[in-house]
């Protein structure tokens, strides 16, 4: 994935950027991000990104100047670009499109927002608008970072594991199971027996039951997404009975 970060608070952004998984996707050359700080294309004494709305009301809205400038700066390159901006009124974010984002071939530009919003003009330079959920954040900043983090791990080599991509809750569609390791008794909690016995049959079953009753009670929403095997209906029936209060029909 590549991307520019146009922000007021780059510090935020590298931050995260600069630990664990992205760091190391980065070294390797798989991501590949710039962080530009908005502020740094005001032409004014006091580098102002921000101005009173027209029409009155409260709060500030980020001024359109700065941001056109950063991007006529972006463009001056040739390279082609998807420019996506954050804000609680944009399209959800999903494990799907994070799927669609990790197969784009042109460079993104995030745009993040802050204050009470952005001149509305500035929506011309984008081409789409992503929300990462119903709840108002202090900008885009965590949103881009949300995103890049979910694109990254779908990018080939940039989890030490190239299993765990594929097997992570979204990825299949159910929430996770639930993981245990050593040491065998903590304080008197156990370890499932079946984890112990070393039949990857059964502990895959296991597996995928757990999966099925974590999502039957949490995200019930997402069963009614899937596509499911004949083994899997069997699987979802049997857990369904064995629900306290659950009907014959169920
Ligand atoms: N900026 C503020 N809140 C946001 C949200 N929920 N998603 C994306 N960008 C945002």
């Amino acid at each position: 994935m590549k991307c520019d970060l146009l922000t007021l608070f780059p510090g935020v952004c590298s931050a995260y950027l600069d630990e664990s998984i992205l760091k190391r996707a980065r070294a390797k050359n798989l991501l590949d991000v710039r962080i530009l700080n908005i502020r740094d294309f005001t032409t004014d004494p006091h580098r102002s990104v921000d101005d009173y709305p027209f029409g009155g009301g409260a709060g500030m809205v980020l001024k359109p100047e700065p941001i056109f400038r950063a991007m006529d700066f972006l463009r001056q390159d040739g390279e082609s670009r998807r420019v996506v901006y954050l804000t609680p009124q944009g399209t959800p974010f999903s494990q799907a499109l994070a799927e669609a984002f990790a197969a784009e071939r042109r460079r993104f530009v995030f745009l993040c927002g802050r204050y009470e919003g952005i001149d509305e003009r500035v929506k011309t330079l984008v081409d789409e608008e992503i929300s990462v959920g119903d709840y108002v954040l202090t900008g885009g900043e965590l949103a881009a970072l949300v995103i890049i983090d979910a694109v990254t791990r779908l990018v080939p080599g940039a989890l030490g594991d190239e299993r765990s991509a594929e097997h992570e809750s979204f990825t299949w569609g159910l929430l996770e199971y639930p993981h245990y390791t050593r040491p065998r008794e903590f304080r008197g909690l156990g370890v499932p027996q079946v984890l112990l016995c070393g039949n990857h049959r059964e502990i895959d079953l296991w597996r995928r039951k757990q999966a099925f009753m974590k999502t039957m009670l949490v995200r019930p929403d997402l069963l009614d997404k899937l596509q499911l095997s004949a083994e899997d209906r069997e699987l979802l029936d049997e857990i369904k009975k064995s629900f306290p209060g659950a009907s014959p029909d169920d």
